[in-house]
């Protein structure tokens, strides 16, 4: 086809596009059926692809909300959906209390107040209402975008359309949970294995008519963004939730100390069976919201909650074998391969057996009868094994002490921070010289967090792997395509796909680059830091030439620990040809310092000695909130030392010896306006 044919071709169907979204989202009427809209989509992509004359800024790759969506589209959450950490016992409980109570730098007798909420075990949702309407309803997706699942959530009776309290504010995103109760789902055992599942297949059905026909409840419990909100705590709003006409959970509580946490799980925790809903925890949730705000967020997580896990359902089966497997750090992981058993309405036929002493100290045979437990999310684990029913020629396990994959010799480290030796094995290569550790590290490099390819999953990496095509992260973006459309379960449809997922990701942030790179403890937190530290690939690239490699440790975050394993990646060249080719076939976007908005912009910090009222951590989160940089030396490069209680003298003078601006903390306060 010549251009100018396909350029006009290319502008028909964009026109065409156009017009279906606007009659869909301004006169709410679908011209063409879901089908026909996402296939109109796909080719405009598809052309753009091959075609990279073809531009157009209507194009469904450059407006937001037009992805390309198998299902659904999908839509940014204003505010992410983050997940909640888990707790098991009271240890976990009183660690948590304890780590905010640092935070916020409050001695061990105050009182903290949480609100207690029964964690419904169903799908999480988001409802955008404004000026009282239902607007949009999207699901949780990876988090920070989800799909746009409105028509389905919209047939919900528990879910208010049109609202008119005078107090409900202009704007809000109102989050929870989508379920089905026990006694409705009798009627559909036949069809799903467990409530939850019934909840999330019916939601996700394409039509909204299916979805009307199962009894699907809603309990509302947060908010994502809000304008117009006037509320000081999480008990005050789930009375207004109620209020405004939205169904919370009858069994929530307001509850100070951890002591009483405990009394409420165990009450509630036997009461479990006689809910109309399946229950797998308690959340906690710091009650006043002004306390919420101070603490923020870790990752993926916010600080100032958490879930409360009940024990779980256990089950008996023998296990048929142990495998090793290898993970993408060289961790050689048991796994114990078990009769096919059903814990909880889940085929549960394999169980995590951590590490080797594990099964020294459990004692844990091939053979063995075994009390296997599952924890909602949490992967089933060996509780224990009956001896007394063992065959009397059963012999104890030997962990290989060489690499099953690639016959290196396995090790178990020095933990510098315990002084102990650690529980895990590991095979003593490098990286991609194991063929198992390799395909692990190929896997990260597809993941949901890293580069997330779309449609390049784990079945996949395997299968490339072995027929040649992929074996290091750069031959991902060299792959012959029509060798693929060739093979077995492919066609040029499935190929032109991830040819164009593929091509997608060719533009990414050096942050992302880096996580995927899989080097042992720069995780996502690790990635971004080292990230902003680099600011530009060839940078990060040039750090195993450079000189300095110790300055990383100026880096608040960054400690030993992390140097010698970015040190050991460096010192590989396999590693370092990847991320030459890397460079060759990527475009790694710089990192730009953020906005000159941020009052602390350019400027690096250092606190020595104890705050008044404030932690370290939360000073920390202060500093980069406000675009500034907290560093952990002094050194030529530091604009402010913050002084604190019983400062380090050395840390003083060579600030001084530096002329380096000194201040206490009300003075670093008064910069942000927050002084006492
Ligand atoms: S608050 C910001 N409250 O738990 C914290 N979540 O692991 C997250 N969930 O995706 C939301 N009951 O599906 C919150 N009362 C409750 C909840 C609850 C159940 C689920 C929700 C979320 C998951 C987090």
């Amino acid at each position: 086809m010549n251009k100018k044919k396909l350029l006009s071709d290319y502008i028909k169907k964009i026109k065409l596009l156009i017009e279906y979204n606007k009659s869909y989202y301004d006169a709410n009427k679908s011209l063409v059926t879901d089908k026909e809209y996402d296939e109109l989509k796909k080719d405009i992509l598809i052309l753009e692809s091959n075609h990279s004359f073809l531009d157009s800024k209507n194009s469904p790759s450059k407006t937001v909300g037009f992805k390309p969506s198998k299902n659904f589209q999908k839509l940014p959450h204003k505010v992410p959906m983050l997940s909640l950490s888990n707790a098991f016992d009271k240890e976990d409980l009183v660690n948590f209390e304890k780590r905010i109570l640092n935070f916020l730098s409050k001695d061990k007798n105050f009182n903290l107040s949480y609100s207690t909420e029964p964690k419904i075990d169903g799908i999480s949702a988001s409802l955008i209402y404004k000026n009282g309407k239902f607007k949009i309803g999207l699901s949780r997706g990876d988090g920070k975008e989800g799909e746009d699942i409105t028509a389905n959530l919209a047939t919900i009776e528990d879910i208010p359309k049109i609202i008119h309290a005078n107090d409900f504010p202009e704007e809000i995103d109102i989050r929870g949970e989508v379920f089905i109760q026990n006694s409705d789902f009798k009627n559909l055992k036949h069809k799903f294995a467990n409530p939850r599942n019934a909840a999330s297949g019916s939601l996700r059905q394409k039509n909204s008519d299916e979805t009307k026909k199962i009894p699907l409840k809603f309990i509302a419990y947060t908010f994502g963004y809000e304008k117009g909100l006037k509320i000081n705590n999480q008990v005050e709003f789930l009375q207004k939730l109620n209020d405004w006409g939205f169904k919370t959970n009858p069994h929530n509580k307001l509850i100070t100390g951890v002591n009483n946490l405990l009394i409420n799980y165990s009450k509630i925790e036997k009461n479990r069976t006689k809910i109309d809903f399946d229950i797998d925890g308690i959340v906690y949730k710091i009650n006043d919201y002004e306390l919420q705000k101070r603490l923020g967020n870790v990752a993926n997580a916010p600080r100032w909650a958490i879930a409360h896990k009940f024990s779980s359902n256990k089950a008996i089966s023998e296990i048929l074998n142990i495998e090793i497997q290898i993970g993408r750090t060289g961790a050689l992981t048991p796994v114990a391969k078990i009769k096919p058993v059903n814990i909880g309405g889940v085929i549960v036929s394999n169980a995590t057996l951590h590490n080797e002493d594990e099964i020294d100290r459990k004692d844990i045979r091939i053979g063995d009868l075994a009390t296997i437990e599952r924890a909602g999310d949490v992967i089933p684990h060996i509780l224990s094994v009956d001896k007394t029913k063992r065959d009397k020629k059963s012999t104890k396990f030997i962990f290989p002490k060489n690499c099953p994959s690639c016959g290196s010799k396995t090790i178990k480290e020095f933990n510098n921070v315990t002084k102990k030796e650690d529980a895990v094995r590991r095979c003593a290569s490098e990286g991609y010289e194991c063929e198992k550790i390799a395909i692990e590290k190929l896997k990260h490099f597809v993941s949901k967090e890293a580069f997330n390819i779309d449609g390049f999953g784990k079945k996949i990496v395997e299968n490339f792997w072995k027929l040649d095509l992929v074996k290091f992260p750069q031959d991902i973006f060299k792959l012959d395509f029509e060798k693929i459309a060739k093979l077995e379960g492919w066609g040029r449809q499935s190929m032109e796909n991830l040819k164009y997922s593929i091509n997608q990701k060719k533009n990414i942030s050096l942050d992302k680059l880096i996580y995927s790179l899989g080097i042992r403890h720069i995780g996502l937190e690790n990635a971004k830091i080292l990230s902003k530290y680099f600011k530009s690939f060839s940078k990060f690239i040039s750090f195993s030439k450079s000189t300095n490699q110790d300055d990383i440790l100026d880096i608040d975050g960054i400690g030993e620990t992390q140097l010698k394993s970015v040190r050991n990646f460096f010192d590989n060249k396999v590693n370092l040809n990847i991320l030459n080719e890397l460079q060759k076939n990527l475009y790694v976007k710089d990192v730009i310092t953020k906005d000159k908005k941020g009052i602390l912009s350019n400027k690096t910090f250092m606190v020595t000695g104890k705050l008044n009222g404030i932690s370290r951590a939360e000073i920390k989160s202060l500093i980069e909130e406000n675009s500034g940089t907290s560093v952990s030396t002094v050194t030529k490069k530091l604009n402010y030392l913050i002084i604190g209680d019983k400062p380090t003298k050395k840390k003083i003078d060579k600030a001084k010896e530096l002329q380096i601006t000194i201040l206490n903390q009300n003075e670093f306060l008064k910069i942000l306006n927050i002084a006492s």
